[in-house]
Order: structure tokens, then C-alpha cells, then sequence
């Protein structure tokens, strides 16, 4: 893809990056939706059901009156429909909404609304099911306003920015036995803070993917034009080596971010290479790092309380990370694990190893060890505000494989982090 394409058709090329300069996760589980409905699919556009109900009790999270969804109605997509969770109620088709996919697959944009609608999914999309209990939305505005706060009282970099995910509707649909809650996330189109010189979204996987044929499952372009970093930096016009780009104006913002969401606000954020995004001006100059699927976070109410930041007491249930002790025949504590997971693995291997192999394969000259060596110094000044023991000495990751519901994720553990230092 041509990067000047962003230019006239940001949008439109935004959602182009999205759904066909991807490579797919890191992990090469490539399940995704119906093949009309998919992000890869050659189909422009799908339609998402507007669903009807009688009897049925609803949950609104910030919902304005007039918002484009009927009180009584929940959107489904359309590989949902006649699932058996709706057996034991009544409802029916009385709307649909046409979107786009993106490249999470049930993650979509409606152009009429603006909004990214994201939905539930009930078969495996990438290693899981998706469901959205009311728990998951809660956690999603909650995240929302700490980061929201964090920004607006200045304690972030120029760079931090999110894109809201503060409403939602849960419907409790009736089973045989109790209550089955099917949730639907509203997602802000553009960036927190929005800054005037904004012109497109660019999201972190296609920084260092190649380009796909629609509708093709997985055959590259016949022609590729460079990954999108190398055309980035091309368009700098800057007297600066490629990696010092790539360091200073996207690993450094980028760490930046990761770190005051977590000093700051207690948020580990699920920072891979599909929930980040760049925003850049039409000079192709970048203006912030942008975080979505605030869903996805955690909240670290034992490092919460560490800081003494403030927090509200809600679904205690997911992804609410509190300290734990090492459990027999571990190494380290879950609570020392998931902090690794999410910087060495998620952030490390899906954005910054990616980056640096692309750029190596630009620059055949680029002294990889000493790139390595400047991200964990940079990263030193962060942990250091952190409590000592909050990273374990070793780094874990985990097989390329979809987790058996029934069986325990087993870890991998790596000596010598690459990121940070042991
Ligand atoms: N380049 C990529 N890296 C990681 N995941 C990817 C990539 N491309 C597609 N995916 C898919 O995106 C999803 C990532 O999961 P994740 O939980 O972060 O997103 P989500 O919650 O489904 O959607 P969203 O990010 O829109 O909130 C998986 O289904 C995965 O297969
Ligand atoms: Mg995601």
C-alpha cells in the first residue's frame, strides 16, 4: 500500500490497513468470521442485525437518549443469529446496520453512526470465545474514565491518547438455567484528546506487514510496496537514521504511554499490535499513540493502592489484578507472570521485535544488540518508579496454539528479557 493513499481517503485507507495489511497475529491463528463477514473477505461491507425483544431486561452504560439503537434492541452479528442462547426468548429482525470489518473480526465501523460497534462472538476468534458479560463493559468504561482522567489532568505524555469505549448495552437473554448476558461495546471513531492537525489512524500491525489480495485467504500482493514504516519514514524528510526514527518517534512514545498508563492509572494495557494505533498529521508527522480495546486491560488495584490512585470497586471479577503468591511448583507469582505477558510478550513480541526485523531488513547495518540496549536503558527510568518486585527476573510467553477450555495455559519462561533489564 501506497502510503500517500492516506491522504485523500484516510478512512477508507485506514480500514484497507485493517483488513489487508495485516499478516495476521503473531501467533498464525488465523480463525476469523464467516468469509463474507471477515476482515480479509473482497465484500466491502456486511450487515449487522438489529434484534428485538419481548420481556427481556436491558442494561445501558451511557447511553444518550435518541443514541441510534432502540431501548428494547441488542445488535448482533449476523453469524449469531438463531444461536442457541436466544432459545427461550422471543424476539425479532427489525433493523440492520451496514459495517465494516476490522481486523479484530468482531470488531466493526459503522460510516453512517462513526462509531466502531464491537460485538460478542461465540465461537473461537483467534485462541477464544467472545463473550461481552455486563462485567466487561463495566470494566471498559471504568478504564475509560481513569485514562480519561489521568489525561485531562496532565499527567500523561503530549502523546497518550485512547479511543473511548464508555457504552454499552448488556441484554440478560433467559436459559434454562439463570441468565445469559449478551453485551454490545460503543467505541469512539477519533482519538482522546483529539488534536486539530489529526488526519488518519494507522494501526500498529501494518507498520511491518505485507499486503494482502481481498478475498484471496492469505496470498500476498504480487506487488508490495515497502512496509509502511520504511514509506513513514521516507515521508519525515528529516536528517535521521531509520532505527533513530523508529526509536525516538515510535518506540520511545509508545513506551512512554504503556508505562504512564500503568504509573499512572494502574492500567496494564493488552498493548500488542492490533490494539495500538498511530495518529498522524497530514505531514505524515506522528501525533500521538493510540490505545483501544480498553476492554482488554487490566486494572492493577494492588499497584492501584501502591500509588494510592483512586478507583471504583466494579467487576470484581474480570481482569481486577491483585498481587498473589507464588503457588507450588511455580517460579513466580501470577501476579509477576501477567506483568511479563503483557510487556515482554504482548508489547515486545507483537510490536517492537516485529518493528526492529523490519528495519533490519531496511538497514542491513543496523547493530540490532544496541538497539536492543537503548530500549532497555529507556525503559529503566519507568521501572524504577515501580515496585521492585513487579516484573519477575525472567520472561514468559506462551505456545502458538488455541487453549483447550478444560486445560491450564502452560508458560514458557526465557532468561534474559529482551526489553528490560533482569
Ligand atoms: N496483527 C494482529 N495481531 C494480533 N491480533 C490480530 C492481528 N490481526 C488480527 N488479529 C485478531 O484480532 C484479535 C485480537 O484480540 P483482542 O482481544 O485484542 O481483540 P478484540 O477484543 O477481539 O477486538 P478489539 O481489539 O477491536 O477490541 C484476535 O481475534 C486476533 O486473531
Ligand atoms: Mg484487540
Amino acid at each position: 500500500m501506497n502510503i500517500e493513499e492516506i491522504i485523500n481517503t484516510p478512512l477508507e485507507t485506514f480500514i484497507k490497513a485493517e483488513r489487508y495489511l495485516n499478516d495476521g497475529s503473531r501467533s498464525k491463528i488465523r480463525n476469523s468470521t464467516s468469509y463474507d463477514t471477515s476482515p480479509m473477505s473482497d465484500k466491502y461491507s456486511f450487515n449487522l442485525k438489529v434484534i428485538e425483544f419481548e420481556n427481556i431486561i436491558f442494561e445501558d452504560f451511557a447511553l444518550e437518549e435518541g443514541f441510534f439503537i432502540p431501548s428494547n434492541c441488542i445488535i448482533i452479528h449476523p453469524d449469531l443469529i438463531e444461536n442457541e442462547i436466544f432459545n427461550y426468548c422471543k424476539y425479532k429482525l427489525v433493523n440492520e446496520i451496514t459495517v465494516m470489518p476490522t481486523a479484530s473480526g468482531r470488531t466493526t465501523f459503522s460510516i453512517e453512526n462513526n462509531i466502531f460497534i464491537k460485538l460478542a462472538y461465540l465461537k473461537i476468534l483467534g485462541r477464544i470465545p467472545r463473550h461481552i458479560p455486563k462485567e466487561k463493559i463495566q470494566s471498559a468504561c471504568e478504564i475509560t474514565r481513569i485514562l480519561k482522567n489521568i489525561i485531562d489532568s496532565g499527567k500523561t505524555n503530549s502523546k497518550f491518547s485512547i479511543l473511548n469505549e464508555d457504552k454499552g448495552r448488556v441484554a440478560f437473554l433467559p436459559q434454562n438455567d439463570g441468565y445469559y448476558e449478551l453485551g454490545v461495546i460503543f467505541r469512539d471513531a477519533l482519538p482522546y484528546p483529539m488534536k486539530d492537525e489529526f488526519h488518519a489512524l494507522i494501526p500498529f500491525f501494518s507498520l511491518f506487514s505485507k499486503e494482502y489480495e481481498p478475498g484471496s485467504n492469505w496470498v500476498p500482493c504480487k506487488f508490495q510496496d515497502d512496509p509502511l514504516v520504511i514509506q513513514l519514514y521516507k515521508k519525515q524528510n528529516r536528517n535521521v537514521s531509520i532505527d533513530d526514527f523508529v526509536l525516538d518517534d515510535i518506540i520511545k512514545p509508545l513506551l512512554n504511554t504503556y508505562f504512564d498508563a500503568l504509573i499512572y492509572g494502574g492500567i496494564e494495557l493488552e498493548a500488542h499490535a492490533q490494539n495500538m494505533l498511530i495518529a498522524i498529521d497530514n505531514k505524515f508527522n506522528i501525533l500521538q499513540i493510540v490505545c483501544r480495546d480498553l476492554e482488554s486491560a487490566g486494572r492493577d488495584i494492588t499497584l492501584m493502592q501502591h500509588f494510592n490512585l483512586k478507583y471504583l470497586d466494579v467487576a470484581k471479577n474480570y481482569k481486577y489484578i491483585l498481587k498473589t503468591n507464588i503457588e507450588v511448583g511455580e517460579k513466580y507469582s501470577i501476579y509477576q507472570r501477567t506483568h511479563s505477558f503483557m510487556f515482554d510478550f504482548k508489547l515486545g513480541e507483537y510490536i517492537i521485535t516485529p518493528l526492529i526485523e523490519c528495519i533490519c531488513e531496511y538497514n542491513s547495518g543496523i547493530n540490532k544488540i544496541e538497539f536492543e540496549d537503548k530500549i532497555k536503558k529507556y525503559c529503566d527510568q519507568f521501572i524504577k518508579l515501580l515496585p521492585e518486585d513487579f516484573f519477575p527476573k525472567e520472561w514468559c510467553d506462551y505456545d502458538d496454539v488455541v487453549w483447550d477450555i478444560n486445560k491450564e495455559k502452560t508458560y514458557n519462561w526465557h532468561e534474559n528479557p529482551k526489553y528490560r533489564k533482569s
